[in-house]
Formats: structure tokens, sequence, C-alpha cells
């Protein structure tokens, strides 16, 4: 079985358009999102629809919960996010609400595949740093011990941990990276940002995983990064938010 795997879309439809181009080349059987679909860009709307269209099976990130009102928007203490994440909630259809409040907070497959947003342990937690991940990979191999692999999202930064080694930020940042797992072990993997990647790369992430073969490819794709900015800046959103996506973090 061959899992696409995105995170971090993050209403950037140029970025999600590229992505979506290599994901049909790739012919995956499944496509899952591992949330914040909204947020930060200017075209909500459109990525909404577009991983609707794509049958992407998805997760509940902490930008679904901001704007369905699951999670209060007063913890966004900075207010150039918060204004976006308004954009995001003003503009979506209120199909597409219920589509993004439905959403879970975890998927476990049959075939030791788990999804989350930002830990196994935590919906809110970002995963950066050594202690992180072998605390929650301790805390997979007690509480399901089933899992192979782990997909999650959040930071932004492409990254695979086991309980020896953390490999993370990936400093060559090749457009792909594939990575052998071992049956025996348990893995931690984070596909990067669709819409935002943080690693000092601006192309756009996401990850192949094939569970026969026990592969994931780690893929970056070029996009038209000026025509996202353009859209936020007619969004009126703040310059520091439209610069970042050219600088990757
Ligand atoms: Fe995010």
């Amino acid at each position: 079985m061959k899992y696409a795997i995105l995170a971090d879309v993050h209403a950037n439809l140029e970025a999600f358009q590229a992505v979506e181009a290599d994901i049909r080349r790739a012919k995956p059987d499944r496509v899952i999102h591992l949330g914040d679909i909204v947020g930060y860009g200017a075209s909500p709307v459109e990525c909404v629809d577009a991983v609707r269209h794509l049958k992407a099976k998805g997760i509940c990130g902490n930008h679904e919960r901001y704007i369905t009102g699951v999670t209060s928007l007063e913890v966004v203490s900075r207010e150039d996010k918060r204004r976006t994440i308004e954009y995001s909630r003003d503009a979506l259809r209120p199909d597409q609400l219920l589509d993004l409040k439905s959403l879970p907070l975890q998927i476990a497959t049959d075939d030791g595949l788990l999804f989350v947003h930002g830990s196994p342990r935590n919906e809110d937690e970002y995963l950066l740093t050594y202690e992180a991940y072998q605390e929650n990979i301790q805390y997979l191999r007690t509480t399901m011990p089933d899992v192979h692999v782990c997909f999650f999202g959040h930071t932004h930064v492409p990254a695979m941990a086991t309980a020896a080694r953390v490999e993370s930020k990936f400093e060559e940042k090749p457009d792909l990276q594939v990575v052998q797992l071992a049956d025996s072990k348990t893995y931690l993997v984070n596909p990067g940002s669709v819409g935002q990647p943080r690693d000092r790369c601006a192309k756009a992430a996401w990850a192949l995983y094939d569970s026969t073969e026990d592969v994931v490819e780690f893929r970056r794709v070029a996009y038209d990064i000026a025509g996202a900015q353009r859209r936020m800046a007619a969004a009126g959103f703040d310059e520091k938010l439209i610069h970042r996506l050219e600088l990757g973090q």
C-alpha cells in the first residue's frame, strides 16, 4: 500500500497544486493529511476543496480547532497570525467548516501506522528535541505497541526519529530522499510542510510511504511562491508572514 502524506498546507494553493501534481505522478493508494489545511495563507476555501477532491482522509490540526471554535483564538498571542486564522474562518463555507469540525485527532491503521498532528501523546506538542522524540517513542511502545510508523506534522520541518537517532532538517535538502525503514523499529516521521516549510528550504514538502517495501520518500517540489505571496498581499496579511515563504522559515 502506498500512502501520500501531507501536512500543514496552510491555505497555500500554489504549493498545494504543485504537490498535488507530484502526488498524482506517484499514484498512491491513499492520501492522508495531517492537519492545518487552513491559516497563514490566503486560499483556505480552495485548499479545503482541493484536499476533498483528492479524497484525502485527514486529522485535525490546531488551526482547524481555532477556526471551528474547539480551541479559543485567545491562545494565539501573535496578532499577525490571529488575523490569518480569522481570515480562513470568515472565508470558509458552512459545509467546509462542518467537514473540518468532524476531523479526528488521530487515525490508526491496521497495518501499523498512526497519523497525528503534534505528537502521539499530545496534539499540540512540537516535536523538536531529542528528549521529546524519545519520550514519544517510549509512549508509543507502551500504549500502542503495534504502531510501526507514526506520521506527524506541526513543526513544518521534515524529520525522522527512532529510539536511537533523530534526523531533522536534512542538511542537503535534495528533492528526493529515500529512506529504508527496519521492520523491528518504531519510527516518528514528519513529511514537512506543503504550504509553509520552516527548514530553510522554500520548496513544498510531502512524503510517500510504501508499506509493502517499508520505504519513506521525502519529496520537495518547487512552486509559484510569488503567486502565493501576491494573494497574501491582496488579503492584507503582514509583510513578515509573506516574506517568510521565500525563506522557508
Ligand atoms: Fe501548522
